[in-house]
């Protein structure tokens, strides 16, 4: 059941990943250099109020002002950013002559700092760029320093907002980090249900990238080592945040999962996700977490061998299975996962009532088609109302 050969065999593809990588325990501490290679005087630093409160902020930016750059925090950004707290970072940025951005924090203080080092060079509304590859004009030097891992930020080039009540994204390699800083031990301090949540995110990120139709061989390779990794650690790092190689296993699952989905885009998960998220106040990995294991079940007749490879990344016991038996074992080890990390498993559980489910069907196909159009099973809405039943039913 290892991943076969056949599935690229005709097909031609590119992989590109344009950010470096500095990785490892207290790497943060190379932030002065790295800033240093850019030569910059001013810098614009984006984070969040929660992030800053911790005294990580603070503590990173020290070194920067103690060795003469000059340093003005954005401490704004708030968990599942609207488009007004990006342009309010734009408006910071576009004020003085900033010739470096860095970005610290989860994926939204990650995602604005993007957005600003791209709007600092390039003219107009935010709301101008959302789409792909709008991005025309070279953004600021990009910095990025992740403190919370799942959403693959720190080496993707998507930006996500809330616009109204729809989540939209802006996403052109333009957008790409520069250099991500990624050092576990600044995530030591994030709270289980977070950890749980965007560890979720990065799961969903690795089998979204391995179901895809656009998938191949690379992002394979790196979805599956992702899985691996958060089977391995994300029950270790939610049940005792101090435990570093749970940490460090969690961020590399983190990235890895980011330049597959970078490559291979995401498909159903993430687009069913995003039509409840908003309305109910879920974490982002969270929303994942409610419709993963589903849409695996719904994507299995077409791409059971995948699901199979799964399975044996997990490290689940499949000798002897046919494809289709291993692929149920790994749905079945993801809905585990998930209830073992708490976070919530049916859509009457977050409180969506029953008849607001054909509105979500409806926003599915009106505003996620990318997300549709690169799922291996074409959905219809008749299979899609059947499948939010499933969600709301727990079924
Ligand atoms: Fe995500």
């Amino acid at each position: 059941m290892e991943v076969k050969l056949q599935h690229f065999l005709f097909k031609t593809y590119s992989y590109y990943t344009p950010t470096r990588i500095v990785f490892g325990v207290h790497s943060s501490k190379k932030l002065v250099e790295e800033v240093s290679k850019f030569s910059p005087k001013k810098v614009f630093v984006v984070s969040g109020k929660t992030v800053r409160s911790l005294g990580i902020v603070d503590e990173l930016c020290k070194p920067l002002e103690e060795a003469g750059f000059s340093v003005t925090v954005f401490s704004q950004v708030e968990p599942e950013p609207s488009i007004d707290t990006a342009r309010k970072a734009v408006l910071a940025v576009r004020s003085e002559g900033f010739d470096l951005v860095i970005g610290i924090g989860g994926g939204s203080s990650m995602d604005v700092a993007k957005i600003a080092a791209a709007l600092a060079k390039n003219p107009g509304d935010v709301s101008e760029y959302v789409g792909a590859y709008k991005v025309k004009e070279k953004r600021l030097p990009l910095i990025l320093v992740p403190t919370v891992f799942g959403t693959g930020s720190e080496v993707s080039p998507a930006a996500v907002v809330v616009d109204g009540r729809v989540k939209v994204a802006l996403w052109s390699f333009n957008l790409n980090a520069d250099v991500s800083i990624i050092d576990p031990v600044l995530s030591i301090t994030v709270p289980p249900k977070t950890t749980a949540a965007s560890g979720i995110d990065a799961l969903s990120h690795a089998i979204e990238s391995l179901m895809s139709v656009e998938a191949n061989n690379f992002t394979d390779a790196l979805a599956l080592e992702a899985i691996g990794l958060v089977f391995t650690y994300l029950e270790r790092a939610y049940a005792n945040g101090e435990d570093i190689e749970a940490r460090y296993g969690v961020a590399l699952a983190s990235a890895l999962a980011g330049m597959a989905f970078t490559n291979a885009g995401l498909c159903l998960p993430h687009g069913i996700a995003y039509t409840y998220a908003v309305d109910y106040k879920l974490a982002h990995g969270a929303s994942c977490a409610l419709c993963l294991p589903y849409v695996m079940e719904y994507n299995l007749p077409t791409v059971p061998e995948k699901l199979a490879s799964a399975a044996l990344a997990m490290g689940l016991d499949v000798a002897g299975f046919s494809s289709k038996e291993a692929a149920v074992e790994a749905i079945g080890a993801v809905r585990e996962l998930i209830e073992s990390l708490e976070l919530p498993t049916s859509l009457s559980d977050v409180g969506v009532p029953k008849e607001e489910l054909p509105k979500m069907v409806e926003d599915l196909f009106t505003n996620q088609q990318r997300f549709i159009a690169r799922n291996p099973r074409k959905p219809t809405k008749e299979d899609m109302e059947k499948l939010y039943e499933a969600m709301w039913e727990e079924l």
